[in-house]
């Protein structure tokens, strides 16, 4: 399973990528918000920073829009990845765009009719939101269950990205009914590797390896 860093924030994408935990980022309109920087400048520092797939999303809502900046948003840098909406007018972006090995994100998806079609169109990821469904006390973990068998039983490529990811409950969760890629905000990526049990352990043994008086040297 990948994990991409949900985050336009440079220093904690350059903070997890030196702990080897960045397979990609994804980014979006809210997420530059919080970042307060440029959307040009802040996607090419990531995108120099990290190796795999930067997702830089539109804000056209039409099809010849979402073309024009799909193409301005590729000229950043190589490992751009576009990310559509999951409207009719984003699928059709999204086969004109991956009909040209120009990598696709299609985001915003809240059922598996909308995964079928993205994966119709040729994305290369499709979104679904988990945590959003939860909101409304729908389980999200259904719908990356679903799709994974729709995926698995046409055999489409189209990699499974759970998104909308909101503890470490979720990346569990989707790790085991097999999402390719979850794209996870960085406080819950470094909470994965934390357990109290490890903590009270290690504190435990460094207390013994201490009254022993010895040095590993
Ligand atoms: O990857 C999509 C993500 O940024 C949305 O997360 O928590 O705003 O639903 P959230």
């Amino acid at each position: 399973m990948k994990f991409f860093v949900d985050t336009a924030q440079v220093d904690e994408i350059r903070e997890l990528n030196e702990l080897g935990l960045v397979d990609g980022v994804t980014t979006n309109p809210s997420l530059i918000l919080k970042s307060g920087r440029d959307i040009t400048e802040v996607t090419k520092e990531i995108c120099d920073l990290v190796d795999g797939p930067v997702s830089a999303e539109v804000t056209a809502t039409d099809y010849d829009g979402m073309m024009a900046e799909a193409a301005v948003l590729r000229k950043i840098a190589e490992n751009i990845c576009v990310k559509l909406p999951l409207t009719l007018d984003g699928l059709k972006a999204c086969k004109a765009l991956s009909a040209k090995d120009v990598p696709v994100n299609v985001t915003l998806c809240f059922s598996a009719n909308q995964a079928l079609l993205a994966a119709k169109a040729g994305a290369t990821f499709i979104s679904p939101f988990i945590g959003r469904l939860d909101d409304m006390a729908i389980d999200g973990m259904e719908l990356i269950e679903e799709i994974r068998t729709i995926y698995d039983t046409y055999q489409f490529k189209t990699e499974i990205l759970a998104a909308s990811i909101r503890s470490v409950g979720h990346v569990k969760q989707a790790a085991l009914i097999g999402a390719d890629v979850a794209t996870v905000p960085p406080g819950v990526l470094r909470a994965l590797a934390s357990h109290p049990l490890t903590d009270k352990g290690l504190a435990a043994f460094l207390a013994d390896w201490e009254k022993t008086g010895q040095k590993i040297s």
